[in-house]
């Protein structure tokens, strides 16, 4: 059984269960496709096995390389951008302190990033605070030559050899990145640096239960063996097809295709814990990047509730109706607070004396999703029970999942990023890159 559910009651005003069900069909049978490797994009299905297909000699290597780093880092930095870097930020932020950078656990490195942006400023700070600190980096990449993280290591490289001299730098770098080609391939060979596999078959926006995402968080002092446990588990729940009625992954394609077909063209995620902002980032980039193509898909968007009902709740509730909300829900805190009686009552709280936050908390989501729904916004909700490595690997598959089925529904394919190559071609062409004169002299004249 797993622990993640799935309730669309919210949504049923808008879309008929006669339709539904047409689309729960149809999602249903397009598991096949997935399982039997016939589908769209076929070569990229290997995240599909990756809850168990780490060794446990593979699992030894991440925890000891972890173990190591653990012991002489105060600082971890890990460079990438995209798939390459998103899913061990959510797993690392949702499970950390809010204020880990200023309540430094002795035992567990701060994990910084890098490589994910090109402000001259937030390299320049960052390499600030790594003067005075002790660090290791990760540089992740599969093709090795992304322009983002190859500009952030160079710099943070250098300074590494500059303050450990280059036989220690060479001691703290981690090169995560294809088995044979490009090249963090070659300099990881080359200068017998650690390294790890990102396999073949994997892309990077499903690659956080490989070492991309293992190692970061194995270093940030999380349970690997429970996100792997928990993603297993919602695996066999749902390749099970004695679930197919109660399938989280199925259901969830189904209501989004449906509720696209019906006008609905934008999803907003909301979450109602500030930790979980990075897990709503990561599921914008795995069906942004997976579902918006051929003139096709869902614009995924992310709100942080209570926060935004502030400033976005204005525009769900009253903007253009083509909004549907997704909330993840988390029944249970891991911190118990009640609020306090006080003898003044200045601000007429005091009939909430002894109430917990938790409670106040999920009366506002309620509350809101009413509101939503009244408002004319279908409401679905993703139910976990509390934010755990066993519960984010059940959540992280149960994404993955339904985002290929989902995109297989719209006729897409879910594993390639067309799009992703035009903002490059011009700012390659712009900056003058050798092999690209043409598009450089094209790409001048029209800016004149
Ligand atoms: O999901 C994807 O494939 C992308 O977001 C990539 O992860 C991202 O572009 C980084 O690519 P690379 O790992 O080759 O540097």
């Amino acid at each position: 059984m797993v622990k993640t559910k799935i309730d669309i009651s919210r949504a049923l005003t808008y879309v008929s269960r006669q339709v539904i069900n047409l689309y729960h069909t149809k999602v249903n049978d397009l598991i096949d496709q997935l399982i039997s490797k016939t589908g769209k994009g076929k070569e990229y299905l290997g995240w599909i096995d990756l809850p168990e297909r780490l060794s446990s000699e593979d699992i030894i290597r991440i925890k000891t390389t972890a173990n190591k780093i653990r012991s002489n880092s105060e600082i971890f930095v890990v460079i990438g951008i995209g798939g390459s870097y998103l899913g061990a930020r959510a797993v690392i932020e949702s499970l950390g302190h809010h204020f880990t950078h200023l309540n430094q656990d002795q035992n567990n490195p701060i994990i910084l990033y890098a490589g994910f942006n090109l402000s001259a400023g937030y390299l320049s700070d960052l390499l600030e605070i790594l003067d005075k600190k002790d660090y290791s980096l990760a540089i992740i990449s599969k093709s090795g030559t992304t322009t983002e993280p190859a500009i952030s290591f160079r710099f943070l490289k250098t300074h590494l050899i500059k303050k450990y001299g280059i036989s220690e730098a060479r001691n703290r770098i981690i090169a995560i990145t294809d088995s044979s080609n490009g090249a963090l391939r070659e300099l990881a060979d080359q200068e017998d640096i650690t390294s790890f596999v990102i396999p073949n078959d994997v892309g990077g926006r499903y690659s956080v239960l490989s070492p991309i995402g293992l190692l970061p968080i194995a270093v940030a002092g999380f349970n690997i063996d429970d996100l792997l446990k928990g993603a297993k588990a919602m695996k066999e729940f749902i390749l099970n097809p004695n679930n197919s009625s109660e399938n989280p992954a199925v259901i969830y394609a189904a209501i989004r295709n449906a509720l696209y077909k019906e006008g609905f063209t934008m999803e907003i995620m909301a979450n109602y814990e500030p930790k979980l902002y990075y897990l709503v980032e990561w599921w914008k980039q795995l069906f942004g990047e997976s579902e918006g193509k051929d003139n096709k898909g869902i614009f995924p968007s992310g709100v942080n509730f209570t926060t935004d009902l502030h400033s976005m709740g204005q525009y769900i509730q009253d903007g253009p109706r083509t909004i549907f909300e997704t909330v993840i829900s988390v029944e249970k805190s891991n911190k118990k607070l009640q609020v306090p009686f006080d003898d003044a009552n200045l601000d007429n709280l005091n009939y909430l004396a002894g109430e917990s936050v938790s409670s106040v908390n999920l009366k506002a989501e309620i509350a809101t999703s009413l509101a939503h729904v009244d408002g004319g916004v279908p409401n679905i909700r993703i139910c976990i029970p509390e934010i755990s490595e066993c519960v984010l690997g059940e959540l992280i598959y149960f994404f993955e999942f339904a985002c290929a089925l989902s995109a297989y529904t719209l006729g897409v394919n879910p594993f390639d990023q067309p799009g992703v190559e035009a903002y490059k071609k011009n700012m390659f062409a712009l900056l003058g890159r050798p092999g690209c004169e043409k598009e450089t002299k094209q790409i001048k004249k029209r800016l004149e």
